[in-house]
């Protein structure tokens, strides 16, 4: 029977930030909860980066405490705490998902990427075998060029701004990837070629931004991909829509990452229906 009443058996998860107004997960998840009777709470854990030790001690000592989203700023930092960092979170330096385990102790790894492929996978894109330009070499783009790689690109071409952060990462990713032919690129390097092209710059948030490529300069057939959630559509997914792209848009990335951290800390995800409220960590 559906209820929100805690007990001493609730299994407790957390959000912890800071700041902390914008975190939805609680909002998303307490319904799911609720509606399908699961014995869970999820709760904002309001934490400054300064307390972050203190409060690590404490969150192992909280045996009702599975597990944690992780968003900013301590998805650097609270990897250093964890015992174990999975393969996604190591090659990025940065978790956004940690569980506690029988033992209290702290498991970590990103799924910034897996969830950006899946996402796509989810709207039909297989990247095994493609040719990829990735813009953008960021926190969410470093986690994507491995993930890409990962699933079994061809090649993948980083354009980023600052091109020696681009080529650094093209050349940890080929190093993780052998089989991915990876390099950077300048940010205005010629885009032709390529099976789709990945925004993964902040390029699009703003009203008046640059576009982040030439979409008159790309391949009729270039599949193109974005991770900016608000704007929906960004004015790259528009100009490339108008130009008769397929578009792939920002918010699957999310729901996927969602599902795969709910997975990986252990609390129960019935549904993603109610997700689509949104959430931000
Ligand atoms: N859909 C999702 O689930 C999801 C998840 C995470 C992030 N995001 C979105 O992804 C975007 C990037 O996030 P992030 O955390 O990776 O940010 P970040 O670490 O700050 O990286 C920003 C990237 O954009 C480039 N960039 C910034 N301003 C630029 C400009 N004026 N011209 C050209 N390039 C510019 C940067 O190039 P330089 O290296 O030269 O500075 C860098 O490659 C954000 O819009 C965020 O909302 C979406």
């Amino acid at each position: 029977m559906p209820s929100l009443t805690i007990t001493g058996t609730t299994r407790v998860f957390g959000t912890l930030a800071h700041p902390i107004d914008h975190v939805r997960v609680p909002s998303v998840m307490n319904p799911l909860y609720e509606k399908h009777g699961i014995d869970a709470v999820m709760v904002p854990i309001h934490v400054l980066p300064e307390d972050l030790e203190d409060a690590v001690r404490g969150m192992r000592a909280n045996r009702s405490l599975g597990g944690l989203c992780v968003t900013v700023p301590h998805k650097v930092t609270i990897a250093a705490f964890c015992e174990e960092v999975g393969a996604s979170g190591r090659r990025v330096g940065a978790v956004n998902a940690v569980r506690f385990d029988a033992e209290r102790r702290m498991h970590g790894d990103n799924f910034d990427g897996q969830g950006y492929v899946a996402g796509m996978r989810a709207g039909g894109f297989d990247f095994a075998g493609k040719h990829v330009l990735q813009l953008g070499a960021g926190g969410a783009g470093m986690a994507i060029a491995f993930a890409v790689a990962e699933a079994g690109a061809a090649s993948l071409s980083i354009a980023n701004r600052t091109l020696a952060r681009g080529e650094e990462l093209a050349h940890r990713v080929h190093k993780a990837f052998p089989g991915c032919i990876t390099r950077g690129v300048a940010a205005d390097a010629d885009p032709a070629g390529y099976d789709v092209a990945i925004n993964t710059t902040s390029l699009g948030l703003h009203a008046g931004d640059p576009l982040p490529v030439d979409v008159g300069r790309l391949d009729p057939a270039t599949v193109v991909s974005e991770i900016i959630m608000i704007p929906e559509e960004t004015a790259l997914l528009k100009a490339a829509r108008a130009r008769g792209h397929a578009v792939h848009y920002g918010r699957p990335m999310l729901e996927e990452q969602i599902k795969l951290i709910a997975a990986f800390i252990g609390t129960p995800f019935p549904s993603f229906e109610a997700c689509s409220a949104g959430t931000s960590g």
